[in-house]
């Protein structure tokens, strides 16, 4: 594929307005000045790759994506570290999971460097983007179907496009702890379905959800296996970790029905660094009501790009409803929490290789 096209936006939205913005972000709300869109067709293969000015796409209304939801996405944070250089944190990680999501959609794959390289090219131009402080810049890679055509079958041209977002915390008020519903009425994904992608139709189908467990007052959803109804999957945006009153950690095995979180994945390779015994292994909703009751549970956290690590403090449900611990955060969740976001933030050293400066 040939260079970028770099067309600088003729309008960038001024320093002062900038900085006003970057106050209090919240999360998906900011967004910068530019974007990243690169094109993809059958003759073509990748081409027409550009930097251009953040602005709404003209799509026909006959494009695939719009009928068979033929999309995947990722989501990765760049930060500010104290030299004042900016990193991202495992974008060749995101860059591996993108095509595996592309692949199980039928989708063209990216060559990662390629994708990595889209995500320095909107960080450079946009860098005054990042907050300063707790703050970060969310990157959202995306690929969707454009072909016009009414018809099931992949589509013939695709869009591949990255925009970012200046983000603050993902829980309002910077919650120390949530509380999570359980779903006993919808399942997130089966064996053989996509549960293991990162598409939009796995978050549109959880949406009702998350709607019901924000209707009962919860910050979360916790979904079940869709065979037993009995194991513990994810949360609707995370991965989840029980801390054990023996210092383990116990946590969902992989198995094609949730998400391989990055975040998952650094945890487990820091715990067992750390010497913590960790187990993937499948854990009943029972087994967490009577663990959480005798205290042979001592804490259950999400964790998540956007999320980092938050725990989770209480669990509630028609026929569930407990307190984990003595319902704040525990210590070995915000231990784990520090030892990760001090790599992340360039404040400890990086034994991992997880860093990439831009
Ligand atoms: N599970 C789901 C359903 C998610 O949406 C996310 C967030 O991307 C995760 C888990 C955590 O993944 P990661 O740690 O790669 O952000
Ligand atoms: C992320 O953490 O990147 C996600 O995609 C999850 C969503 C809750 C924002």
């Amino acid at each position: 594929m040939s260079e970028f096209q770099i067309s600088p936006n003729a309008k960038p939205i001024a320093a002062d307005l900038r900085a006003a913005m970057l106050q209090d972000p919240g999360f998906g709300r900011v967004f910068t000045d530019h974007m990243v869109v690169i094109e993809w067709n059958e003759a073509k293969g990748w081409h027409d790759a550009r930097v251009e000015a953040r602005g709404p796409l003209s799509i026909d209304p006959a494009c695939a994506v719009l009928h068979y939801a033929q999309e995947i996405f990722e989501g990765l944070k760049a930060y500010r570290v104290p030299s004042g250089d900016v990193v991202l944190f495992r974008p060749d990680a995101n860059a591996r999971r993108f095509n595996e999501s592309a692949e199980r959609m039928a989708m063209p794959s990216l060559p990662e460097d390629t994708f990595v390289e889209a995500l320095e090219q909107l960080i450079r131009i946009d860098r005054d983007w990042i907050p300063e402080g707790e703050g970060s810049l969310y990157l959202r890679p995306f690929m969707f179907g454009s072909e016009t055509f009414l018809g099931v079958k992949p589509s013939a041209e695709y869009k591949f496009i990255v925009i970012a977002s200046s983000v603050g915390a993902y829980f309002k008020g910077g919650k120390p702890g949530i509380s999570v519903w359980l779903s006993e009425h919808y399942t997130r994904a089966a064996r053989g379905g996509t549960g293991a992608a990162k598409c939009g139709g796995n978050y549109a189908s959880s949406l009702i959800a998350q709607k019901e467990a924000i209707g009962h007052g919860c910050d979360q959803v916790v979904f079940l296996d869709a065979v037993e109804q009995r194991w513990v999957e994810e949360l609707g945006g995370m991965n989840t970790f029980f801390v054990m009153d023996d210092g383990s950690l116990v946590t969902p095995p992989l198995g094609g029905t949730i998400l391989p979180g990055i975040t998952r994945d650094s945890l487990l390779t820091l715990a067992r660094a750390g010497g913590i015994t960790v187990r993937e292994e499948r854990y009943a909703i029972d087994q967490w009501l009577e663990d959480a009751r005798s205290g042979r549970l001592r804490e259950a956290f999400a964790c998540g790009t956007a999320a980092v690590i938050t725990p989770i403090v209480e669990v509630r449900g028609q026929t569930h409803n407990f307190t984990i611990g003595n319902g704040g955060p525990g210590i070995e969740t915000m231990r784990l929490r520090d030892a990760l976001t001090a790599i992340q933030r360039g404040t400890a050293p990086d034994p991992h290789g997880w860093v990439r400066p831009v």
